[in-house]
């Protein structure tokens, strides 16, 4: 089991005061140190296929002749898809591992629009089928890292944010992007478990959603994405804490004013809206170091996610251990 009982629980595995004097919370912080300590130890553990899974054409199927397509990184290995599509948080669906793999098969993501709104010239409601004939999905194969303290590297299939945004027009006062997932329990047979408020809702200042390196994905390793990664459409911002990438959504709106998002509202005292990558700044945990899902030992985690280049001119003048 595990989700440990609040009574096995020393108040050191939890970092907040706060976290443990609010049973809600105190609830959920437990989830997390659990989370972390499967991480380490036990993940292999929870990877027992529990659905039959399609095998992803671009990896050459067992006995084939086709050479499998190259998916890592420079020096590092895409994480197998078993993995990836078995070893999830999507606590919609509950706030284990597996949940989500074994619950979200049950998500209707047919049909499935995705409202742009609010502060934009040409709003729109796209039906799913109308944005992947707009933007064709690239393949983007990202480090994706858990603020529980693991890690992946996913190869997506998505397209530029940015180009979708342009599409609609932002209006000069437009500073931030809102996101949010589905929260449809009839409908789209999302369970609506408590473990916390609904719709999930994530925020980008307006410049960091128009950065290249953001997408809104909606495959893996060639496949559609299955229901437990965020089905059917879901964004992806890899120098960042994988909880701002939030799944399934449906709803995408300009405003002037930073959102209070998901996690915020929760725990204030620990997450920030920024949220990115930074080994120099303990939030949940220390963040120095990762485990790297299918490695042993732990690796350096490294500022931005490795994506220094691409994205910490936007930060430029932000004391970051401040803006977390
Ligand atoms: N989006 C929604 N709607 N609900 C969630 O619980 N979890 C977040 C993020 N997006 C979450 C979500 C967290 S904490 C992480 S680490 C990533 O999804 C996990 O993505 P993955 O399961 O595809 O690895």
């Amino acid at each position: 089991m595990l989700i440990k009982k609040p009574g096995d629980i020393k108040s050191s595995e939890i970092t907040d005061k706060k976290v443990y004097l609010n049973r809600r919370l105190f609830m959920r912080g437990a989830v997390l140190a659990a989370s972390t300590v499967a991480t380490g130890f036990l993940y292999r553990r929870l990877l027992a296929p529990e659905i039959d899974l399609p095998t992803p054409t671009g990896k050459a199927a067992p006995g084939s002749q086709v050479a499998p397509k190259q998916w890592g990184l420079p020096g590092e290995e895409a994480t197998p898809y078993q993995d990836i599509t078995h070893y999830n948080n999507f606590y919609e669906f509950g706030t284990d591992k597996y949940s989500p793999a074994r619950y979200a098969q049950k998500l209707v993501t047919r049909p499935w629009t995705v409202s742009v709104e609010g502060l934009v010239n040409k709003p729109k409601v796209f039906d799913l089928d109308e944005l992947t004939r707009l933007f064709t999905p690239e393949d983007r194969v990202y480090r994706h890292r858990c603020v529980e303290g693991w890690s992946m590297v996913i190869p997506w299939l998505g397209f530029p944010l940015a180009e979708l945004l342009k599409l609609v027009e932002p209006q000069g006062s437009a500073q931030y992007v809102v996101f949010e997932t589905a929260n449809d329990p009839k409908g789209r047979g999302i369970p609506q478990t408590d473990a916390l408020t609904w719709p999930y809702v994530e925020g980008l200042r307006l410049d960091e959603a128009l950065n290249p390196l953001a997408i809104l994905s909606t495959g893996i390793y060639g496949e559609a994405l299955l229901p437990q990664n965020g089905a059917p459409v879901r964004l992806v911002v890899p120098w960042k804490y994988g909880f701002k990438s939030i799944k399934s959504v449906v709803r995408i709106k300009l405003v002037e004013r930073m959102p209070t998002t998901t996690w915020v509202a929760e725990v204030p005292d620990v997450y920030g809206f920024y949220s990115n990558v930074n080994p120099d700044v303990d939030v949940l945990r220390a963040q120095s170091t990762e485990q790297r899902i299918g490695d042993w030992g732990r690796r350096k985690t490294q500022p931005f996610n490795g994506y220094a280049e691409q994205v910490a001119h936007l930060y430029d003048g932000m004391d970051l251990s401040y803006y977390h």
